[in-house]
């Protein structure tokens, strides 16, 4: 099943059931969300789970791309990308958390031939505020999947404040040997499917109140699931990632870890620039620049001549392609360039700046303050070029 036939596969279950089609929006959240970028298929339906009537009903189903920050840190971890898809489906207000886990299940097991033993799910098992999810436990029972029960895990929220709820995630084994122990005891156990119960806005003083109708909200990981079905057990060995997989090794013989770090960055980037963002020091465009520095500290690290003038134009356009994202790729590849030559120059008068004696030991807080205002440079730039 290619990622194409996932999505087919996703949209037209949930169609033939009464939901409709929307169309994903950019990575730009709407105003007032408080993420600087989407990072789940909910985010541009916010107002709609707080109440406001959607003008195509009750039922949704979304593919919606997404970008998260957490992994930025993680060197190419096989089951995190940092710019994903996120396969949605919505009731508002409409049926409750069991319909969708019935639903979710026969998804997966009769729609993509998902064995039901490599199954195990999780529920909210209750805290201070709110009670356990004994609904979503025994919808699970009666299907004879194995259920874990944890607190935080189970918790889904979209920030500090706000719309959030419990939830109850669908995990796949990956391992070679039968299933064994739970999620949070073996990470064989992958996530790819989560259902939230979204009826409570926490306020500013932590408390919870409800919100006007009791909603679902789930997102499934496209990549991830694909590859899964795929057969694969990194998100990197699914068709999206073929092109990658082909021509970067060509290119700079890096490690599997780099490899894998170099795709998802660029691959990232060219999206991010796609939706109109530029690289800076603050917010979004802060983003941007870490992933394309990232990238070049990697391939730099064996080979300082390493440059982004040889990123093939395919996998540009490639991505621009799927993304659906009408842009110039000459304009994205201009962008990654002026980035490339921007950091460059800065390493180079870091080198030279860090030379001096004043810096030979340890640095203080009015160093670091001198090195940033006076000579354009960040933190962890420093810390970066007297390791290295
Ligand atoms: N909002 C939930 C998540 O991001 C389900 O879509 O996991």
């Amino acid at each position: 099943m290619t990622t194409k036939d996932v999505v087919r596969t996703f949209v037209e279950y949930f169609e033939d059931r009464g939901h409709r089609r929307v169309t994903g929006s950019t990575l730009l959240p709407p105003p007032g969300d408080p993420v600087l970028f989407t990072s789940s298929g909910m985010h541009p339906l916010t107002p709609h789970l707080e109440g406001q009537p959607h003008p195509l009903g009750r039922r949704l189903v979304n593919v919606q791309r997404c970008l998260r920050t957490t992994d930025l840190e993680e060197d190419g971890d096989p089951t995190h990308l940092t710019v994903f898809e996120m396969l949605g489906t919505w009731s508002l207000g409409d049926y409750e958390g069991q319909q969708s886990l019935d639903w979710g299940y026969d998804l997966l097991t009769e729609g993509f031939g998902i064995d039901p033993r490599m199954l195990h799910a999780t529920v909210f098992g209750g805290d201070g505020q709110v009670g356990p999810d004994t609904a979503s436990l025994e919808s699970w029972q009666e299907r004879g999947v194995p259920v874990e029960f944890t607190v935080e895990d189970n918790w889904w929220s979209n920030g500090s404040t706000g719309p959030c709820g419990p939830d109850s995630e669908i995990f796949l084994w990956t391992g070679d040997t039968p299933p064994e122990s739970t999620p949070t005891g073996d990470d064989r156990w992958v996530e790819v499917w989560n259902h939230v119960m979204m009826r409570h806005r926490r306020l500013d003083d932590g408390s919870l109140v409800p919100l006007p109708q009791r909603n679902i909200d789930t997102g499934l990981g496209l990549e991830r699931l694909a590859a899964l079905l795929q057969g694969q057990k990194s998100v990197y060995g699914c068709d999206l990632f073929e092109p990658w997989r082909r021509l970067v090794p060509g290119l700079w013989q890096v490690d599997e870890p780099s490899l894998r770090l170099v795709s998802d960055h660029l691959r990232s980037a060219v999206v991010v620039i796609g939706d109109g963002v530029r690289p800076s020091n603050t917010d979004r465009g802060y983003v941007l620049r870490r992933l394309v520095r990232r990238v070049l500290t990697v391939l730099w690290r064996d080979a300082p001549s390493r440059q982004l003038v040889d990123l093939p134009g395919e996998l540009v356009q490639h991505t621009l392609d799927h993304f659906r994202q009408d842009v110039d790729p000459q304009d994205v590849r201009r962008v990654l360039l002026d980035e490339e030559r921007r950091f460059r120059g800065l390493l180079e008068r870091g080198r030279q700046v860090l030379a001096r004696p004043r810096f030979h030991g340890p640095l203080d807080e009015e160093d670091f303050h001198y090195l940033h205002d006076t000579h354009g440079l960040p933190r962890d730039l420093v810390v970066a070029l007297r390791q290295g």
